[in-house]
């Protein structure tokens, strides 16, 4: 990854461009009127269940798949059908990556990286960075999962490119490996380059995306910054009240309660109006002991993508939040 950092010009029009977006299998619709444009330097996240879409939408942009209908512009030009030049443009992660097996780590990345025209000291840089760097010699088909997924991450990065793709690249990831690929991808980003990932990690996604898409059945039901998100969805705080300080009939009538329940030791209190539970709880027991959990990112999917869900039966059609 010795390639120079883009600049990231903001001017210039979005790094991938979704217009109206459809795509088919047969009787299942993967994507379904999807329009999402990636701003040139963003951190990009999409989420959502299994087969909501978020590989063929992905694919889709990469050119890798043809749209059924809709249009897909990156850097302003259209990647289907499959552009050369944009390939060196771009980096590629997929879901299921394939490798030349047959040759060592080194060879592999090297066979990668002269398809794009990458220095070879790249190579080294890019094995160290994700932590490959003791595992040139071995087959590929000797890499564990975790190493796989790390040596297809390298073959996205090896060249440098402007804009990454990457189809769940902490999913096989010890907790250690995701920290460290955390930290690799901020500093791709420092430098300018955009990034598209999926993950399942909504904590991931929390903590490095400037926005998140979250796709249920191949419909895109939100956009938005994950802060602005948790703050405006109204998810609910929990407060956890140590069992015994207040009976539970009380607690559940307390101004600003929305539902009282008991788990572990805890009486757990769950609310929109947090000072107002505290004022109250203060008043009447004290608040030693009394633990806060403020709503994350996971909490709002949750809540979104189970009431979204055309097969849950808690499913309603009129949640759209697009920001
Ligand atoms: N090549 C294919 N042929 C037929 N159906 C497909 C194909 N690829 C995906 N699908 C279907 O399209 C839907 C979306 O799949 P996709 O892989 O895009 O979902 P996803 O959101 O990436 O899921 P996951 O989180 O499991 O990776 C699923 O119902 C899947 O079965
Ligand atoms: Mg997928």
């Amino acid at each position: 990854m010795t390639s120079p950092s883009p600049t990231a010009d903001r001017g210039a029009g979005p790094a991938v461009s979704v217009g109206d977006v459809t795509k088919t299998y047969g009787d299942r619709r993967a994507v379904d009127g999807v329009c999402l444009d990636v701003r040139r330097g963003e951190f990009f996240g999409l989420l959502g269940p299994n087969g909501a879409g978020k590989s063929t939408l992905v694919e889709i942009m990469e050119g890798l798949r043809k749209a059924d209908s809709g249009s897909v512009t990156v850097f302003g030009e259209s990647p289907w059908p499959r552009n050369t030049a944009l390939l060196p443009r771009m980096g590629v992660q997929t879901q299921s990556s394939a490798f030349f097996v047959r040759q060592t780590v080194h060879e592999h990345l090297r066979t990668v990286a002269a398809l794009f025209g990458a220095e070879r000291a790249a190579v080294d840089a890019t094995l160290d960075i994700v932590g490959l760097g003791g595992r040139h010699d071995v087959r590929v088909d000797d890499l564990s999962g975790g190493q796989r997924q790390r040596l297809a991450i390298a073959s996205a990065l090896v060249h440098g490119p402007e804009l990454i793709f990457l189809d769940e690249p902490t999913a096989s990831l010890d907790p250690e490996g995701r920290r460290a690929l955390w930290e690799v991808l901020r500093d791709l980003k420092a430098e300018g380059r955009t990034i598209v990932y999926t993950t399942h990690h909504l904590d991931e996604a929390e903590a490095l995306c400037d926005r998140v898409g979250i796709l249920v059945a191949g419909r895109l039901v939100v956009t938005d910054e994950p802060q602005h998100l948790i703050s405006t969805f109204g998810a609910t705080s929990r407060m956890l009240v140590p069992l015994g300080r207040i009976d539970e009939r009380k607690a559940a009538s307390l101004p600003g309660v929305d539902a009282v329940t008991v788990q572990g030791g805890h009486l757990v209190l769950e609310t929109r109006a947090t000072g107002k539970v505290l004022a109250a709880l203060d008043a009447v027991t004290g608040l030693d002991g009394v633990q806060t959990r403020t709503p994350s990112l996971e909490d709002v999917y949750l809540d979104i993508t189970t009431r979204q869900n055309p097969q849950n039966p808690l499913a309603s059609n009129n949640q759209e939040h697009q920001v």
